[in-house]
């Protein structure tokens, strides 16, 4: 019997929009590598190879345990771990949220992130995103139907004159601008000055601010990185989104949340009522001992991430390379070197993950505006970090002779 002809499938029309994953490539390269038995050290991905806090994952497992919990959850978050996250904004930044209005739990914040874009923007929105810009700050923007204005990431001072001049200059008015400090890709971290400007201009012209702080815990030499809620009026303007992710070690339980406006708190719980149910009980149950008891953990795994640094920054200097030492986050974001900038950031990551079974992520990846750069994630141990570059240089220095770069 002749079968059926298939039907047609055919997307929606904003995925049209999505341009292929530039990350997909290396990855994909990456697993079959491994499959053959390769050991590709991987500096690409910020997922975090160290264990969640063992009194966290203790909790875990013991309230696991108790079927009770394996009901739909509260699905904008248990109230006792909104009151812990309430209590641990007012120790860290002095900033007095109500866990009812103020505090909603997300699936991890890149969820929070993309519903509240839906509550949000709209065909004929135009949302402004600093850039190179990790991707959901783009795309969660674009699905949701809005125009995005990329504004070209600077020394403060002129990256504050680039936003206010979008502000004063762009119709319609700027509804939405996504923040990220410390900043993914580019580990450049947030201060009170730019984000009190912010709040005067978002008051100025009348838009909101998403700010996520994904990396908040992270950081290095002493530099602490200020909440944007400190700033008085912030909260008139905008939410914080926050993670577990990081610096607990926890991307793979996915457990986030947004604070402050409430209105816009209201938005993403009232979107999120249609399209989830929450985060599994037990998650959220042992995400309450990590705020109240983990902050030394949280020390010890930014100071795993600065010594990282340092052996990555060490070893780049004495290869002549320049690098500007990351005061946050998981990342150094890396110029590529002449003559292998000639070679553009995807190729020069896919030279290095052939040659040198390294792999990177190419700044290509996180727009335009990262052209010319990688970003090394500060995953690997000390010792493999090191090997890594040992690989890398040897494959440099055989592509110079092969292509005569
Ligand atoms: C800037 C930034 N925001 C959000 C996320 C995602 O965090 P979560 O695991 O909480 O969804 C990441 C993950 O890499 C990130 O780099």
């Amino acid at each position: 019997m002749a079968s059926e002809p298939n039907n047609t499938i055919q997307f929606a029309g904003r995925m049209a929009q999505l341009p292929p994953y530039l990350f997909g490539m290396i990855n994909q390269m990456k697993m079959e590598k491994r499959w053959q038995g390769d050991d590709v050290i991987d500096l690409g991905m910020g997922n975090p190879v160290d264990p969640a806090p063992a009194p966290v994952i203790e909790k875990l497992v013991e309230v696991a345990n108790d079927p009770k919990t394996h009901r739909y959850p509260v699905a904008y978050g248990m109230r006792n771990l909104r009151i812990e996250i309430a209590k641990s904004y007012k120790k860290d930044y002095g900033v007095e949220l109500d866990p009812d209005a103020e505090i909603i739990c997300t699936i991890g914040s890149k969820e929070g992130i993309s519903h509240l874009c839906l509550a949000l923007i709209g065909p004929g929105d135009t949302v402004l995103v600093p850039a190179p810009a990790f991707p959901v700050h783009i795309y969660a923007a674009i699905i949701a139907g809005g125009s995005v204005l990329r504004i070209p990431l600077a020394e403060e001072p002129v990256f504050l004159e680039r936003l206010e001049t979008m502000c004063a200059n762009v119709y319609p008015r700027p509804k939405v601008l996504i923040l990220n400090y410390p900043h993914n890709p580019t580990a450049v971290l947030g201060t009170r000055s730019l984000y009190e400007r912010v709040v005067y201009l978002a008051k100025k012209y009348n838009f909101m601010v998403i700010h996520d702080f994904a990396y908040n815990k992270i950081t290095f030499d002493g530099y602490v990185a200020p909440s944007f809620l400190e700033v008085p009026g912030a909260r008139d303007v905008g939410v914080e989104f926050g993670s577990f992710s990081k610096s607990y070690n926890m991307a793979g339980w996915r457990l986030g949340y947004c604070v402050g406006n409430k209105q816009m708190v209201t938005g993403l719980r009232q979107i999120k009522g249609y399209y989830d149910y929450g985060i599994f009980s037990a998650i959220q149950i042992a995400g309450i001992v990590a705020l109240r008891h983990c902050d030394e953990d949280v020390l010890h795994q930014a100071q795993i991430y600065q010594n990282r640094r340092d052996v990555l920054c060490e070893v780049l200097e004495r290869m002549d390379w320049p690098i500007e030492r990351p005061k946050a986050g998981m990342f150094a974001w890396a110029k590529i070197p002449p003559p292998f900038d000639k070679l553009g950031s995807m190729e020069f990551s896919i030279e290095m993950m052939k040659r040198a079974n390294v792999a990177l992520a190419p700044g290509i990846g996180f727009g335009e505006e990262g052209e010319g750069y990688l970003r090394i994630a500060l995953v690997e141990n000390e010792h493999r970090i090191r090997q890594a570059l040992r690989q890398m240089k040897k494959a440099m220095r055989e592509m110079e002779q092969e292509r005569d770069l």
